[in-house]
């Protein structure tokens, strides 16, 4: 298995760009099942979820072919309805084809995803929603089988603002008959660039990026071309390593908009950041200080983001109180970074970090995609060299990222054994 090996103590410099997001193009990609023709989408990032959610496209009867940051789909010859559990077990956002599935087959049969690392993890509100629109729902010998001769526009409340749970809803409102309302719906921007994509389809969806979604049905779809928006989360990873290294750095191509709250506490925490339309230059302090954070629903601070910046707390000047509240379980990482030297103690959903002066090499284990870029972010920081183990997970979501630190003066390379 891969690992990662960096060198620390290099301030980072220079220009990094940024991939199209994982968690956008993962609907969006699963949005052409609601057409029979072929879309085009543009700016994919190269990563194992994104061949995962392929595989499983092709699996239902999509053709598919990819050139580039090219895919072109064509659900023309959408046949089979079931969602294998080797499939959805590799990656929890094949729960997405629910929606679709019922919408265009009348039926479903997918795995049901299971728990994760950073938490259970339940699909009971997608489920809920879709039962709302019409749909007959049993869970059986670890399967959701669903059936709908014909959804009905409908109104849902989720209870939680779930976001992939948003999404197939909306994709199943598309062609429901009527009109559907979705009540405190997430807001993340992931969620706006898919209601793009399907009303350049011909959907007819109001509201995506609020609380409240209005889908008024349609008969049927087309084929489209989208552009996938840029990974936010990934732009807050080279920024928090940009504060983090006292380094100077461009992270260009990416949506400085969709990136406030991350913006608002690397300032706090010391950081020159200046905005400009499509990049965000960051200039890491001389002395970090600092900063409490809460993980919230968009526009608060991203979960996705929070191990990377308790790496940059574990080297600041004074203590930050960490809250995790999205996730019961997002905090593996800390084990890890505290073998670097970190003086980190939880106490129920909140991490205490008390600022080092230094963090120190070490061999470190992943356990889920975020806290990986967490233990790369500390390696760099870190004196002497640090091995990042079973770095599988990284490739699931950020594309490219050794060469990228590798660009901007990082010492860090991938060794196979
Ligand atoms: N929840 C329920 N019931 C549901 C759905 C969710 O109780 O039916 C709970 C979850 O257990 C969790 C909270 O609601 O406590 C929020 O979960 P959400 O459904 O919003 O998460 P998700 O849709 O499964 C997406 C991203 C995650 C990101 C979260 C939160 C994708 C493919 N995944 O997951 O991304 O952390 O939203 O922003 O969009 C990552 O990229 O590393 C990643 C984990």
């Amino acid at each position: 298995m891969d690992r990662i090996v960096t060198e620390g103590g290099i301030q980072l410099k220079g220009e990094v760009k940024i991939s199209g997001a994982k968690n956008a193009a993962l609907p969006i990609l699963v949005s052409s099942l609601l057409t029979d023709g072929r879309s085009t989408y543009s700016n994919v990032p190269d990563l194992k979820d994104i061949d995962s959610i392929k595989l499983l496209l092709s699996t239902l009867g999509a053709e598919i072919d990819t050139g580039g940051d090219v895919v072109r789909i064509d659900a023309g010859g959408l046949n089979n309805y079931k969602a294998p559990y080797d499939l959805v077990r590799k990656m929890r956002a094949s729960i997405l084809v629910l929606g679709p599935l019922l919408a265009r087959l009348k039926k479903a049969r997918v795995s049901l995803p299971g728990g994760c690392a950073i938490g259970a993890r339940p699909i009971n509100l997608h489920l809920k929603g879709l039962a709302d629109l019409g749909a007959s729902i049993e869970l059986k010998h670890g399967y959701v089988e669903a059936r709908a001769d014909k959804l009905k526009g409908a109104e849902i409340y989720l209870d939680l603002p779930t976001v992939t749970g948003t999404e197939n809803l909306m994709m199943a409102a598309a062609l429901a008959e009527g009109t559907t309302h979705i009540k405190n719906a997430a807001c993340e921007p992931e969620i706006e660039a898919l209601a793009h994509a399907m009303n350049g389809m011909g959907a007819d969806i109001q509201g995506a990026g609020t609380s409240c979604i209005k889908i008024n049905g349609v008969s049927s779809m087309n084929p489209a071309s989208v552009s996938i928006i840029p990974d936010r989360i990934e732009a807050g990873t080279f920024m928090t390593a940009a504060a983090l290294t006292g380094g100077d750095v461009r992270v260009s191509d990416c949506e400085p908009d969709h990136l406030g709250s991350v913006i608002n506490k690397l300032r706090l925490a010391g950081a020159k950041i200046k905005i400009n339309k499509k990049s965000i230059h960051v200039t890491g302090p001389d002395e970090i200080i600092s900063v409490d954070i809460k993980t919230r629903t968009y526009p608060g601070f991203p979960t996705d983001m929070q191990a990377q910046f308790m790496v940059l707390m574990s080297v600041a000047k004074g203590v930050s109180t960490i809250s995790e509240t999205i996730f019961e379980n997002r905090f593996i990482h800390i084990s890890e970074i505290k073998r670097m030297g970190a003086d980190i103690t939880v106490s129920g959903n909140s991490a205490i970090v008390k600022g080092v002066p230094m963090l120190f090499g070490a061999p470190v284990m992943a356990s889920d995609l975020r806290a990986s870029a967490s233990l790369i972010l500390a390696g760099l920081a870190a004196k002497g060299k640090t091995e990042v183990n079973r770095i599988y997970h990284l490739d699931r979501g950020y594309e490219s990222i050794e060469k990228k630190f590798k660009l901007l003066g990082a010492a860090i390379k991938r060794v196979s054994s």
